[in-house]
C-alpha cells in the first residue's frame, strides 16, 4: 500500500489541559503533516518536515483550511438500541422494561443484529468516532456479528454480550451457565482478534442473580486483561432496587466490589448519585466512571459531577460517552456540548481543550488504549478526524469572528455534529467518503 500523506491544522494532546492557556498540554501545526503506512502513524508534525519521510508514490490528501484530530472514542453504547432512542416519557426502569428489553430481544434474529451491527458502525465513522466500547444483547449471535462488522473495517473495538438472568424477559435472559459459556467462546474466538477486544458485560446488579455476578467475578479473575463494562449509581428507583435485592451492601458499589469487579479495566456507566465512600472506592481500584450527558439529561437520570471526581484528593477516571440509545446523539461533539451544560449547572465549566482532551486521548487513557488510539503520535494507529468548523450556513457565519484555535473548538463542541466531519481514516483507510459511495 502506498504511503498516505495528510495535510491540515494538526491538533492531538499530549495531558490534560489544565486552562485554556495551557499549551504545554498539545501539539498544534497550522501547517500539519500526518505520514501514514501500513495504517500506523510514521511521523507527523510540520508538513514539509514529515513530508521528507515519504516514500515514493506517496498519495497526498490536502485537508486544509480543517482540523485533523484523533478518531473520536466513545466508552460506553449500546449497538442494539438504535430503534430505541427517541422512545417517550420514562425513567430508566420503565423505559428499559417498556421499550429497551423488547427492542433487545429481536436480537436473537442474527440478520436483524448483522443489519443494525452494520448501521450502527457505519454511523458512528459518519459521526468521527473510529472507536466505541459497546454492549450488545444478550445473545451470543448478536456480539458475533458486531465483532464481525468491526473486524471486516477495521475498527478497535471494545464489546461484550450482555450477561442478564433476572427481572427481564425470558426472550432476553440467560442463565449463569450459559453466560459463562458465550462469554468464554466469544473471547477465544474475538479477544485479540484484529483488533478487537473482548469486555465481560453483567448489565447491572438488578439483572444479574447473585449466582451469575459470582460467574462475572469469576471470568474477571480468569481473564484479568479484560474490560468489564457495567452500569452504577444511574437513578434513584435503580438505586432504591439494587439496595432491596442486595441488603447486605454498604451501597451499590459495593456490590460490585463483593463480586470483584472493580478494577483498572473496569467502566462504570453513570455514577452519578455516588457517595464518598463509591467514589473512593472507584479511585482506589482505579475504576473509571462514564460520563454519559445526552442520556442522562434525556432520562432524567441526574447530573454527573465531573469537576467534584477530577478534583477530590484521590480522584477518580473519568471517560465520556453516548449511551446510545438511553443517548440522544451518536456524536461526541453533541455529547460534550450537553456535558459542558451538565458541569455548567455544577457550578463550574469544562474549557474546550478540556473537551477535545476527553473525547480523544482522555477516553483512550480510560480504556488504557492509548498506546494504540486517541493521539497522533508515531507508532499508533492511523484513526484520526477531519473536522470543518465552517460546514453549516450557521456555523460559517459565526466562524467568521473566530480568532483562536480555543474559540473554534468551542464552535465546534456547540454546533458542531456528523457534518462537521469531513474525512474519517480508519486504520490509515479513508472510511467516511467510502460510505458516501
Ligand atoms: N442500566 C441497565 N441497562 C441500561 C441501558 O441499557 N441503558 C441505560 N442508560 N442504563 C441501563
Ligand atoms: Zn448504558
Amino acid at each position: 500500500m502506498a504511503d498516505l500523506l495528510l495535510r491540515g491544522r494538526t491538533l492531538s494532546f499530549r495531558r490534560w489541559p489544565e486552562t485554556v492557556d495551557d499549551s504545554g498540554a498539545y501539539d498544534y501545526e497550522e501547517d500539519g503533516g500526518i505520514l501514514v503506512r501500513n495504517g500506523l502513524i510514521v511521523a507527523a508534525g510540520g508538513f514539509n518536515d514529515v513530508a521528507k519521510g515519504a516514500a515514493e508514490g506517496v498519495v497526498i490528501v490536502d485537508h486544509r483550511p480543517n482540523l485533523i484530530l484523533p478518531g473520536f472514542i466513545d466508552c460506553h453504547a449500546h449497538y442494539p438500541q438504535m430503534q430505541v432512542i427517541a422512545s417517550y416519557g420514562a425513567e430508566l426502569l420503565e423505559w428499559l422494561n417498556k421499550y429497551t428489553f423488547p427492542a433487545e430481544s429481536r436480537f436473537a434474529d442474527e440478520q436483524h443484529a448483522r443489519r443494525i451491527a452494520r448501521l450502527f458502525l457505519d454511523e458512528l465513522i459518519r459521526h468521527g468516532t473510529t472507536s466505541v466500547v459497546a454492549y450488545c444483547s444478550v445473545h451470543r449471535q448478536s456480539a458475533e456479528v458486531l465483532f464481525g462488522e468491526a473486524y471486516s473495517r477495521n475498527m478497535l473495538t471494545v464489546a461484550g454480550k450482555v450477561m442478564m438472568d433476572r427481572n427481564a424477559p425470558d426472550a432476553v435472559c440467560d442463565t449463569p451457565e450459559t453466560a459463562y459459556d458465550d462469554t468464554k467462546a466469544l473471547i477465544a474466538e474475538w479477544h485479540g482478534n484484529g483488533r478487537q477486544h473482548y469486555a465481560i458485560t453483567p448489565r447491572f446488579a438488578i439483572t444479574s442473580s447473585p449466582a451469575q455476578m459470582e460467574v462475572a467475578g469469576t471470568l474477571c479473575r480468569e481473564h484479568p486483561d479484560l474490560h468489564m463494562q457495567t452500569h452504577l449509581s444511574e437513578n434513584h428507583a435503580e438505586i432504591a432496587f439494587t439496595q432491596e435485592l442486595y441488603p447486605w451492601s454498604r451501597d451499590y458499589t459495593d456490590v460490585y466490589e463483593h463480586y470483584g469487579l472493580l478494577g483498572q479495566k473496569s467502566l462504570f456507566g453513570h455514577c452519578i448519585h455516588l457517595s464518598e465512600r463509591e467514589a473512593d472506592a472507584l479511585s482506589a481500584s482505579g475504576s473509571v466512571a462514564v460520563f454519559c450527558p445526552t442520556s442522562n439529561l434525556f432520562l432524567g437520570s441526574g447530573l454527573f459531577d465531573y469537576q467534584r471526581y477530577r478534583r477530590r484528593e484521590n480522584p477518580v477516571r473519568i471517560a465520556s460517552a453516548t449511551d446510545v440509545g438511553g443517548g440522544t446523539n451518536y456524536s461526541m461533539l453533541r455529547t460534550m456540548d450537553e456535558g459542558y451544560k451538565v458541569i455548567a449547572l455544577n457550578g463550574t465549566k469544562l474549557n474546550p481543550f478540556q473537551s477535545f482532551w476527553q473525547i480523544t486521548r482522555g477516553n483512550a487513557e480510560a480504556i488504557s488504549l492509548v498506546h494504540r488510539i486517541g493521539t497522533l503520535e508515531p507508532g499508533t494507529d492511523a484513526d484520526i478526524t477531519v473536522l470543518s468548523a465552517r460546514a453549516t450556513p450557521v456555523m460559517r457565519i459565526r466562524a467568521e469572528v473566530v480568532e483562536t484555535l480555543a474559540e473554534e473548538l468551542f464552535l465546534l463542541q456547540t454546533m458542531g455534529d456528523d457534518r462537521s466531519v469531513a474525512e474519517v481514516y480508519i486504520a490509515g483507510r479513508p472510511a467516511k467518503s467510502d460510505l458516501a459511495i
